[in-house]
């Protein structure tokens, strides 16, 4: 498949996407969403790749969804094409996404970056959920994941009065994993990439389901769907391969078994 609004490439066992429509501060629009989807399935079912990062240019990870487009929507149109449900497939990914976040990461753009696994943060980037300021409210999971991540008072300030949080604000706040300086952001989050991709890929895989059923189930149920995932690692060879390097004192290699 060709790309429009993203650009695409892989670095050894890593996907790379470029949210890539400059003149709008790479606002979402279903076409990107829908491109974003593709390539990201493309890598989860390719045995080469061990993790994605996302990132925007410069100045935009993301500006939030298409405003221009959105103006013309009623409610009916938005009802039966379900606008925005299909966006929470990124979210359902099984290999790891990292967002590399640089500039603006608003509305849509902050929830993007909230789908992924973790955020990792040039000191330039702003985060927020302005679309009070629109006359609406977050709708691509905003209420819900930013409040989990950095607690009801701030999420709640920040979707009221529409404020942005700086990058140090941020990592304070728990939004997002790391800052690195602007000119490192990619490099940093494709090394991040590297070191996952170097490890078992359905141990990573299996790791990343067990982090994120943390946000639907109950402590107890949580603990017992880890409990049973991690005996279950125990049948695999990367299991004994990683386990035996480390008494062999030497680096282990996987092979995704
Ligand atoms: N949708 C469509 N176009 C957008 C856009 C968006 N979300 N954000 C920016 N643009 C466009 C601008 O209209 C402008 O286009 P023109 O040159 O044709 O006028 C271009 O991108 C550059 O933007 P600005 O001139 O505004 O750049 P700036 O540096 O002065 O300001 C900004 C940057 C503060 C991010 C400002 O563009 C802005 O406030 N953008 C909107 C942010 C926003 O409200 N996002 C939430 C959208 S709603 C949503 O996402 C719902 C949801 O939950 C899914």
């Amino acid at each position: 498949m060709s790309y429009e609004n993203i650009l695409v490439e892989t670095r050894g066992k890593i996907g790379l996407i470029t949210l890539n429509r400059p003149k709008v501060l790479n606002a979402l629009n279903s076409d990107l969403i829908a491109e974003l989807d593709e390539a990201l399935n493309v890598f989860d079912r390719d045995p080469e790749i061990g993790a994605t990062v996302i990132t925007g240019s410069e100045k935009a990870f993301a500006a939030g969804a298409d405003i221009k487009v959105m103006a013309e929507y009623d409610y009916p149109q938005t009802y039966l094409m379900d606008f925005i449900t299909s966006w929470d497939q990124i979210a359902q990914k099984r290999k790891p996404i990292i967002a590399a976040v640089a500039g603006f990461a608003l509305g849509g753009g902050c929830e993007l970056a909230m789908m992924c696994d973790f955020i990792l943060a040039a000191e330039s980037a702003q985060f927020g959920q302005p679309e009070i300021k629109l006359g609406v409210m977050p709708g691509a999971g905003g209420t819900q994941r930013l409040t989990r991540l950095v607690g009801k008072s701030k999420a709640m300030e920040m979707c009221l009065t529409g404020r942005m949080m700086d990058a140090a604000e941020a990592e304070r706040s728990g939004l997002v994993s790391r800052v690195v300086a602007n000119d490192d952001l990619v490099d940093e989050a494709l090394k991040a990439a590297e070191k996952i991709a170097s490890f078992s890929t359905p141990i990573v895989m299996m790791t990343k389901e067990s982090v994120n059923r943390s946000y639907e189930v109950t402590l107890a149920e949580g603990i017992r769907f880890e409990r049973r995932l991690f005996h279950s690692m125990f049948a695999t060879s990367d299991q004994k391969e990683g386990m035996k390097a480390f008494i062999e004192k030497r680096k282990p290699e996987f092979e995704d078994g």
